[in-house]
């Protein structure tokens, strides 16, 4: 008799989540994926995505560099970033980034790892995850806000900086630990871990589309190159993306004393222009100009997570934004979803063992 095969829930199908079906797809037969999105469907919300070389290297050995390129451009096609403090009426240009940029559409850069998780997984949609449980001798227990429930052997968190299973785990860690008589400053640093934390940072983003910043400053830097214009406490970062359509446009503003204190209120709503353009007045004109285009901006609140001591914990795991969260100033947090999921799934084996000790991790990486 055959042994049944192992089953992976993965809860999140953002880019983390759907990154590593695809990497557990291309490295396993034996397994079965199911994967569970709150969503009516995989979408992604905002804009732009920058990519980093090493990403690109991860697609590559997917075989998938080929579909990104259809939507993002050849390699190549972007220039490096450029860096210009920005904060006053004539700016200094002072250096430029290490390695060269890529920029997708978010939406883009999910289409490529949801062509490939068609086959091969199960995808449930509308099932946000209220709970698990993960107790000996049974298999790990969903519980869905609609009121069904699943089982699965290996529980995989893909769903993102506000992630239920993260929240779940490290109640669950702060009940052992209190249990077991640890000291009350330590069960508190544990539930700290549940909750997302504000970065004390602001983002506007706003696509504008390449002919009309060619209008309004023909020749401007943004057009062809990456660029960051800096000042203090905030910045504006632009990189053209979907092979040039459009410059996606990033203005943040930093208040770095409210690092680690909750906002309250709503984490994204469209505003009017006029609060962007008080905060970047007298910046320099290249600055100014895209300020004064992005007229209808988003404007997030930009969250993130303490840093964990563990990222799993029993038959359970977290990853992407889940688990390590990060502000935007590197645009890095979807490359590390990706690259850390699939150096764990291929490489690393040592990597998983720190946190998931338990036998069925071992089994599958
Ligand atoms: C303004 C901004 C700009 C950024 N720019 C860049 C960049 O240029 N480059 C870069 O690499 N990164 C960038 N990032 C970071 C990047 O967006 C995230 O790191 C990445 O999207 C994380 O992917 P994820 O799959 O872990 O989480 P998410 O994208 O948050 O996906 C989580 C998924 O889980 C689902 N879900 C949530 N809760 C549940 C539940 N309880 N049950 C079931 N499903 C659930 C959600 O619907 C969603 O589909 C940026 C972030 C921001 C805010
Ligand atoms: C989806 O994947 C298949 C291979 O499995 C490939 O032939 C096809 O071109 C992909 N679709 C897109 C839109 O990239």
């Amino acid at each position: 008799m055959s042994n049944p095969k192992l089953t992976v829930a993965i809860i999140g199908g953002g880019i983390g989540g759907l990154s590593f079906a695809v990497a557990l797809l291309k490295a396993r037969n034996d397994v079965v994926i199911d994967i569970y999105e709150a969503g009516e469907t995989f979408s992604e919300l905002g804009a732009g995505l920058n990519l980093w070389p090493r990403v690109l290297e991860v697609l590559h050995s997917f075989g998938l560099e080929d579909e990104l390129y259809k939507y993002a451009g050849p390699p190549g096609l972007y220039k490096k970033m450029k860096f210009m403090k920005a904060d006053q009426p004539e700016g200094i240009y002072w250096g430029e980034a290490p390695a060269n940029m890529h920029g997708i559409h978010r939406a883009d850069f999910l289409k490529v790892f949801v062509n490939h998780t068609t086959t091969g997984c199960t995808s449930h949609f509308s099932k946000k995850l209220l709970s698990y449980e993960d107790a000996a001798g049974r298999p790990v227990t969903l519980k869905f806000a609609d009121g069904t429930t699943a089982t699965c052997d290996l529980l995989v968190g893909a769903d993102g900086v506000k992630s239920a299973v993260r929240s779940n785990m490290y109640s669950q860690i702060a009940d052992e630990m209190e249990k077991a008589g640890r000291p009350s400053d330590v069960v508190q640093s544990m539930k700290n871990c549940m909750k997302p934390i504000w970065a004390g940072s602001i983002i506007y983003r706003q696509l504008i589309p390449r002919e009309v910043l060619e209008k309004a400053f023909p020749d401007h830097v943004a057009l062809d190159n990456p660029t960051f214009f800096q000042g203090k406490s905030k910045f504006l970062i632009t990189y053209p993306i979907s092979k040039g359509r459009w410059v996606n446009c990033a203005a943040i503003v930093a208040r770095h004393d409210q690092y680690g204190s909750t906002y309250e209120g709503s984490w994204a709503v469209r505003v009017t222009n006029d609060v962007l353009a008080e905060e970047y007045a007298n910046w320099d004109p290249a600055a100014t100009t895209l300020i004064h285009l992005m007229d209808s901006p988003i404007r997030w609140v930009m969250n993130t997570v303490e840093y964990l001591p563990t990222y799993a914990s029993g038959r359970v795991a977290i990853l992407g934004d889940a688990a390590h969260a990060m502000t935007t100033y590197q645009a890095a947090g979807a490359m590390q979803a990706v690259e850390v999921t699939v150096t764990r799934t291929f490489r690393s084996r040592k990597s998983l063992t720190e946190g998931a000790r338990t036998a069925s991790f071992s089994r599958l990486c």
